[in-house]
């Protein structure tokens, strides 16, 4: 059975005493929902506050993700934070690939892909995030645009099995701007990337493989996402910053 994953990312959000008490809200309300085993929380902290809301979580479902990494162990690299220093503290997923990080830090495919392994060679999840800005999609061009990020983004990576690599479908145009994907529009690009990732790491790896949706998801909109076959959870930016409006997000992602 595939993992579903609800993931909080909470940006350049919270203050020390906000994220540690936001971690505990979010440990709290997940301890009063059964979640079924194949079910994980994961939180994504700014970095300075990946140690103080390990401290406070305790579900076993409930996992610690960085929001970036620096592709090199240690070094002279100013501003910077490596896999091992996020494996030090607790961290077991990363994101990679943001938008964000994309346009406004200028990150390329192949910096990305760096990143991949070394999220992979110190043993951290990586959450490879792909999407299309509008234009690109009015231009017919999602699947090419997708394409690309996926092959440059995992060249040379080698996986073997789910669970090894997180997907993240987040259209450019849905982030933070509250006008999410409808639940077939997301449905039809996840179930092509499944298809990508069938013919390049075999059909087991793509069942298993995680594929999950992100932009301005809501507890009114995460219900029909997490419906469709091929979302297997969500990446929640905004909403991820209230415990109330998260744990709606997780409880409307458990099976009814
Ligand atoms: P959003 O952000 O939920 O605020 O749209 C999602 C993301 O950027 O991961």
């Amino acid at each position: 059975m595939r993992q579903i994953v609800l993931a909080g990312n909470w940006k350049m959000h919270t203050t020390l005493s906000e994220a540690v008490s936001l971690a505990r809200a979010v440990d709290h309300c997940i301890r009063e929902q059964s979640l079924p085993s194949h079910y994980s929380v994961l939180l994504c902290p700014p970095f300075p506050f990946l140690e103080p809301v390990r401290q406070v979580i305790q579900h076993p479902s409930l996992f610690l993700g960085a929001q970036n990494l620096y592709p090199g162990d240690a070094g002279a690299f100013t501003g910077e934070v490596s896999a091992p220093m996020l494996r030090s503290v607790g961290c077991t997923y990363v994101i990679v690939g943001h938008s964000e990080r994309r346009k406004i830090f200028g990150e390329t495919n192949d910096l990305i892909n760096a990143k991949i392994a070394s999220a992979r060679t110190h043993q951290l999840v990586p959450i490879l995030c792909v999407g299309e800005t509008w234009e690109e999609r009015a231009a017919g061009k999602t699947e090419a645009v997708i394409e690309e990020q996926l092959r440059s983004g995992l060249a040379d990576i080698s996986l073997h099995h789910p669970g090894e690599l997180l997907i993240a479908y987040e259209p450019v145009w849905a982030i933070g701007t509250g006008h999410a994907a409808t639940p077939e529009q997301a449905q039809v690009v996840h179930r092509w990337i499944r298809h990508w990732l069938a013919q390049h790491y075999g059909a087991d790896f793509a069942d298993g493989t995680p594929i999950l949706y992100g932009g301005s998801v809501k507890p009114a909109n995460a219900a029909d996402l997490l419906a469709q076959p091929d979302i297997d959870g969500a990446l929640v930016g905004g909403a991820s910053l209230k415990a109330e409006s998260f744990c709606a997000i997780i409880q409307a992602a458990l099976p009814s």
